[in-house]
């Protein structure tokens, strides 16, 4: 597919089909992940890809939920219109739905944390990209991270830390574009 339609068609894609992905699909879109820019070229990730393992993820996200009698407090949106607690449950139901999850996580070093989590922006979005390119659905996930230590743990890999998750699937309906804004409400020009 072209570049600009690629970039066109990515959309959310929160309902999929349950049909299995082929391991060269999965494959196709890590490599694609490896090839994205990095601060300092340091490659700061790691992925995870979880098939039928993604349904404990979403136990761990489901009993945290009843720990915290089924709210998630999240300061950062405090100010906005959005419900961290739907949202969570939301992704749950998507991550047991979509046949993979994919799991990013950040190589520790507090000394590269705003850089290292650009270029795992870079690495998430050419998943993405590619995905949409081979007729695959995706979503960020970042719902992940309010369990992410548990996550970590179960998975064994608590020197790390966990970014987001992305789950991929073939969309089960045609995914409409988000409201985006105009390029007059977020460029200035200057000569
Ligand atoms: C870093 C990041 C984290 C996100 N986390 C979530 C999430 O946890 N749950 C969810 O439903 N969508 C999540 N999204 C998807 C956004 O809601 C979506 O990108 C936005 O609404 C714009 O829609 P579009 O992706 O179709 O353009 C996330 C997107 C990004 C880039």
């Amino acid at each position: 597919m072209e570049l600009d339609k690629v970039i066109a068609l990515r959309r959310s894609c929160r309902m999929f089909k349950t049909n299995k992905i082929k391991k060269k699909e999965i494959d196709y879109l890590l490599n694609s992940a490896r090839l994205a820019p990095s601060a300092a070229n340091r490659q700061p990730w790691h992925f995870v890809v979880l098939e039928s393992e993604r349904l404990k993820i979403a136990d761990i996200m489901e009993k945290q939920l009843e720990r915290q009698n089924n709210k998630v407090v999240d300061r950062s949106y405090a100010t906005k219109n959005y419900n961290p607690t739907a949202s969570v449950r939301e992704s749950i139901r998507i991550i047991k739905e979509a046949p993979i999850l994919l799991l990013i996580f950040r190589e520790n070093d507090s000394s590269w944390v705003e850089g290292d989590y650009l270029s795992i922006g870079c690495a998430g979005e050419n998943i993405c990209l590619a995905a949409t390119n081979i007729g695959l659905g995706s979503l960020w996930i970042r719902d992940v991270s309010y369990t992410k230590y548990d996550i970590a743990k179960y998975l064994g890999l608590d020197d790390m830390d966990l970014v987001t998750g992305i789950a991929i699937g073939f969309p089960k309906e045609e995914n409409y574009q988000a409201k985006k804004k105009d390029l007059n409400e977020i460029v200035t020009y200057l000569k």
